[in-house]
């Protein structure tokens, strides 16, 4: 077969976006795509001028992956799926084929990757030392019992051992063993009060005993020394102001203090002085109280109120060791961040997102910056912004391919972000997509 072979590199501006777009593109004349199933199917046709009208109409839609331009009736084809394709060329000399490799090194946009096997929400994902990223449970069919593993140099899945039940709402930590406890959540049935842990390099299961109190959406924190402190979160009958701590060593949960207040859909992050900054919430009401617990000596102290009550926003403990705290509902959802400072104990406001959302992913990234991606604002958002914590103020950034809350997002090792699953219309997501 003769190709002709052409890589250009362009830089086109998405007129959706501010950020320029580039694309490495592979033009083929004469060639067009054959397949024998759907895949092959064109999700776009139209008449245009030529050529180059067909590649602007490809680089203006976030789905279109390739052009296929019909010359003697100037008809412009667009793909959405390409894997198929890529390899099963026919010749057609009517036809021009352009792939838009959206090109990794210059671009600054989203890209979609392999999916996973299992559409899931509220899944935990945790990045393992080896830079591979495990995800466990969530909403989704019965396939969710087995985990999944994704191997970002490869850009490939593998499913490995299924766990004995399903899980959602649980917690996920990577213990300073390299085990992953996978604490709590809901069998569809109960709130549960096991927990398991998974060995990455023998890919098995082992108990880790029982916690004290059934509950699920709770806040799991790897302390400084290796224990794992969990509060809050629902217990089915109930939500919860208990606490307790899990020992790697004795493979033993211990109650802790209570909390002051009941809370769920909260956030909990480590501080750079070993306290755990809990934030919000919700107990009946929406909380905008904050309180900090203190490993060492094992007490509760109230620390400020933020302005805004919210649940289901996110907390991200930025390099200088300040608290961002992003979005989150209380009746109406929210744009407004804070930012708490462990020194002084209180709460400063700080830029606002241009989207109010909850059920958001918040990530720090290796330049110190946070990336917030989707959630839900009364709306499923594919929206995704920066918050510079040097100026305080938010960018967007280029949409997600995909709108999606309860997804999670990873900091992989290169620092890109991979973004999995989640739930959009009520379907849950098997989509991926890598910043
Ligand atoms: C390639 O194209 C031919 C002809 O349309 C089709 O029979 C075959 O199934 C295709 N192969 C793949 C892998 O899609
Ligand atoms: C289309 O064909 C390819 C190659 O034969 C196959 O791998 C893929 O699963 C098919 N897709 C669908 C949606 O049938
Ligand atoms: C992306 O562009 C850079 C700079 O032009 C080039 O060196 C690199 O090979 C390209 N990467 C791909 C995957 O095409
Ligand atoms: C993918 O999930 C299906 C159930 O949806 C399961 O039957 C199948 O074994 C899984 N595939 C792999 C490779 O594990
Ligand atoms: C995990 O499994 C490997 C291989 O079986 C074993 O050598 C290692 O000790 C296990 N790790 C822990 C922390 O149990
Ligand atoms: C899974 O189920 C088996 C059989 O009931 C049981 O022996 C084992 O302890 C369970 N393992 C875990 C990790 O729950
Ligand atoms: C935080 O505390 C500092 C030092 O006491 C004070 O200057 C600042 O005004 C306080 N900010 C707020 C929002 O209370
Ligand atoms: C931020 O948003 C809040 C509430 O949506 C609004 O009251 C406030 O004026 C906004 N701040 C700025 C600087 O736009
Ligand atoms: C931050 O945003 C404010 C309000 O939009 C603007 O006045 C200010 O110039 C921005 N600062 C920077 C450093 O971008
Ligand atoms: C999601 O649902 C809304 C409202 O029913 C609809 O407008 C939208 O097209 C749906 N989106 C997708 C991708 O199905």
């Amino acid at each position: 077969m003769t190709r002709l072979l052409l890589l250009i590199v362009v830089f086109l501006q998405r007129s959706a976006a501010t950020d320029m777009r580039s694309f490495v593109l592979t033009v083929m004349n004469g060639q067009q795509f054959s397949c024998a199933n759907t895949t092959c199917i064109p999700f776009s046709s139209f008449a245009v001028l030529n050529s180059r009208r067909c590649q602007l109409a490809c680089v203006n839609v976030n789905q279109c992956q390739a052009i296929g331009f019909r010359q003697s009736i100037t008809r412009c084809d667009l793909f959405s799926n390409i894997v198929n394709q890529k390899k099963n060329f026919s010749l057609n000399h009517d036809v021009v084929t352009m792939i838009m490799n959206v090109n990794e090194s210059l671009s600054t946009g989203w890209m979609l990757v392999t999916s996973m096997n299992t559409s899931r929400a509220s899944h935990t994902a945790s990045v393992l030392s080896n830079g591979n990223v495990l995800v466990v449970g969530g909403y989704g069919d019965i396939s969710i019992k087995q985990p999944e593993i994704y191997n970002p140099a490869a850009g490939t899945w593998t499913t490995v051992a299924s766990m004995n039940i399903t899980r959602k709402l649980h917690a996920a930590s990577i213990l300073i063993n390299g085990l992953v406890l996978i604490s709590g959540g809901n069998n569809g049935v109960n709130f549960l009060t096991s927990a398991v842990l998974f060995n990455t390099s023998s890919q098995t299961w082992t108990n880790a005993g029982n916690m004290n109190t059934q509950r699920g959406a709770h806040t799991a924190s790897v302390l400084s020394g290796g224990r794992v402190f969990v509060c809050g979160g629902d217990s089915g009958s109930g939500f919860l102001n208990k606490a307790e701590l899990y020992d790697p060593l004795t493979n033993t949960w211990t109650p802790a203090n209570s909390m002051s207040t009941i809370r769920v859909d909260h956030t909990a992050s480590l501080l750079a002085n070993d306290k755990v900054l809990v934030v919000g919430g919700y107990n009946g009401g929406y909380l905008n109280t904050a309180e900090l617990y203190d490993p060492s000596s094992g007490n509760w102290a109230m620390t400020s109120k933020m302005k805004y009550a919210r649940q289901h926003h996110r907390s991200s403990v930025l390099s200088d060791g300040k608290v961002l705290v992003s979005g989150g509902y209380s009746g109406t959802y929210l744009n407004t961040a804070e930012l708490y400072d462990p020194l002084l104990g209180n709460w400063t406001i700080t830029g606002n997102m241009s989207f109010a959302r909850a059920q958001h992913t918040a990530s720090v990234l290796p330049s110190g910056k946070v990336l917030v991606t989707g959630g839900f604002n009364g709306n499923y958002l594919n929206s995704a912004e920066l918050y510079d914590p040097n100026t305080g103020n938010w960018t967007k950034i280029d949409d997600m391919n995909i709108c999606r809350r309860f997804h999670t997002a990873s900091v992989v090792s290169d620092g890109k972000v991979l973004v999995i699953g989640g739930e959009m219309n009520s379907s849950y997501l098997n989509s991926v997509e890598l910043y």
